[in-house]
């Protein structure tokens, strides 16, 4: 049998480490050699409100090379800088007036301000770049974990690089035990989407980088100019101000194909598909029953936070099925672009987790 360490990612000389599982509810004591693991260089997964991140001292450059081969990550995607509040990034960062006001309405919660970096935090965090992206979640655990650590801890999603982001303790484990020091379980991840990435662009101006549940109507009633970065909305682009943009993500093993027609249009055709090839059906709750157990439900058809946080469990579960089924194809709904609410953020990781593979019907 292959181990997780012969991968195609570059890490076969990866050593394997014991790996600590705090169950939840964490102690405080076992946040506490949490806590002492990172000040010692070490890496710990932690729950957050959004997905699971994976953590190490940002001011220590091996740390966080740590990171980088634990999850596969190429060396060229920044990571984001955690801290229990927001005054911290001071420690680190350039903050502004427009920071302050951002930190003010959204912080702690589902939101990455990228900054001017001090020269405190290592290159391989920021990837060579002079910024830095500031979060402080309000997840009850991540945020007693980050006030012990007394250092701002540098965290990507917990997921080995291309694979959909963990939002549940079980992911984490799937693809990190033995690759890090300690796992903290905090149950299952409120959004399950990652934070809205914003570079601020001016005194009152920012573009999203990322969309997520920080939407840009509620920026902009705390921002007057608030527009979507080229290529956040999931489209192909060659520079994008996000380096993580250009990286294929979120992808399934088998491919996802978005249909894109009416509902009863698309659960006709997967019914007739199903007939001919071994397929699963990413699908609403209404629509679920003629499908079995071919069917991975997202919740209710007009619940879109449901949507946002069972998607990567569903792109898992697929994997999951496919490891003993064979599985030809998935097929959801194309998501709607949308403007405004979770939308952006769903289109953004669909269209990606599919490759942009759309069939209109
Ligand atoms: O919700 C989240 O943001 C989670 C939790 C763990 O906090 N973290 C997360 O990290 O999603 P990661 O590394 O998977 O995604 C960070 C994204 C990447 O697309 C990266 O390119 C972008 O943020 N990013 C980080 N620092 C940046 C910077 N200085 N400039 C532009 N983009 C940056
Ligand atoms: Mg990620």
């Amino acid at each position: 049998m292959s181990s997780i360490f012969d991968d195609s990612i570059g890490t076969k000389s990866l050593e394997k480490k014991k790996t600590l599982v705090v169950s939840a509810p964490a102690r405080e004591d076992e946040l506490t050699v949490a806590s002492h693991i990172i000040q010692s260089g070490g890496l710990v997964v932690f729950p957050t409100e959004t997905v699971y991140g994976l953590g190490a001292n940002a001011y220590d450059a091996s740390a966080v090379m740590g990171i980088f081969k634990a999850k596969g990550r190429p060396s060229d995607n920044p990571l984001i800088v955690h801290v229990s509040k927001p005054e911290d990034a001071e420690n680190f960062a350039y903050t502004t007036t427009l920071f302050y006001k951002l930190a003010k309405a959204f912080m702690p919660g589902p939101l990455t301000v990228i900054l001017k970096k001090r020269s405190n935090i290592p290159a391989s965090v920021t990837a060579g770049l002079d910024t830095v992206g500031v979060r402080c979640p309000s997840h009850e655990t991540a945020h007693r974990l980050l006030s012990l650590c007394k250092v701002p801890v540098a965290a990507p999603s917990a997921n080995l690089s291309g694979r959909p982001s963990p939002t549940k303790v079980t992911h984490v484990i799937e693809d990190m035990n033995g690759r890090v020091d300690a796992i903290i379980d905090g149950g299952e991840c409120e959004y399950g989407l990652e934070s809205t990435v914003v570079l601020p662009t001016g005194e009152d101006s920012l573009k999203i980088l990322r969309p997520g549940a920080v939407t840009a109507d509620a920026l902009r009633c705390v921002c007057g100019d608030v527009t979507l970065a080229d290529g956040a909305d999931g489209s192909d682009i060659e520079k994008p101000l996000s380096p993580g943009m250009k990286y294929k993500h979120y992808a399934p093993r088998s491919p996802l194909i978005l249909l894109d027609g009416k509902r009863e249009d698309v659960v006709t055709f997967v019914a007739s598909e199903m007939k001919q090839k071994s397929c699963l059906f990413i699908c609403y709750d209404e629509d679920a029953a003629p499908f079995g157990d071919r069917a991975l439900t997202l919740g209710r058809a007009s619940d879109e936070a449901s949507h946002a946080h069972r998607l990567f469990d569903c792109l898992r579960c697929a994997d999951e099925i496919g490891e003993t089924k064979r599985i030809d194809v998935i097929y959801t709904y194309m998501p709607a672009k949308g403007e405004d609410g979770l939308s952006p953020a769903i289109y953004n990781r669909l269209i990606r987790a599919a490759g942009h593979t759309v069939m209109k019907l």
